[in-house]
């Protein structure tokens, strides 16, 4: 199953009494070159964000501050991952669809990326996701 190779890391952390330090090295940490970072800040109570697949992208997701769930389905099963710890990092291989809801107060998610933005690999339509995953694999 595509699900199985999603997985939460672990970060280095440089534990300090004056505060702690989480860092993430190319080729290191991240199974991809990360040629894109971006981030998920001042997200209102109940919004949800996500609600799209991608055909090659690799991405690293990471609570840097707060709380957040990702749902993950790969046309076949799902999960549901609370992510919480800035020294963790959740893989998402391509081919999975991903919604991300009940961001707490403060909450930034932020995204390590392989690719550079590109509209032409998201998949917009669940429908359409759930086939080609279904292709995927026959
Ligand atoms: P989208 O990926 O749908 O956001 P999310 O998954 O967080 O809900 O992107 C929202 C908008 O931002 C969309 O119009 C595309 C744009 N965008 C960029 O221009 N560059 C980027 O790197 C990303 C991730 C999005």
């Amino acid at each position: 199953m595509i699900l199985e190779r999603c997985s939460v890391q672990s970060l280095p952390k440089i534990t300090d009494p004056r505060g702690n330090l989480t860092f993430i090295e190319g080729g290191q940490e991240v199974p991809f070159e990360i040629r894109r970072v971006y981030y998920l800040y001042d997200v209102p109570g109940g919004s949800e964000r996500g609600g799209h697949g991608h055909k090659k992208l690799h991405q690293l997701i990471i609570a840097v501050s707060g709380s957040f769930d990702i749902h993950l389905d790969d046309g076949h099963s799902k999960k549901t991952l609370h992510m919480n710890r800035a020294n963790l990092g959740l893989y998402i291989c391509p081919m999975i669809w991903r919604d991300i809801d009940n961001f707490s107060s403060g909450a930034v998610c932020m995204v390590l990326a392989s690719e550079r933005y590109d509209e032409l690999d998201y998949y917009r339509n669940y429908d359409q996701f759930v086939a080609d995953a279904k292709k995927d694999v026959l």
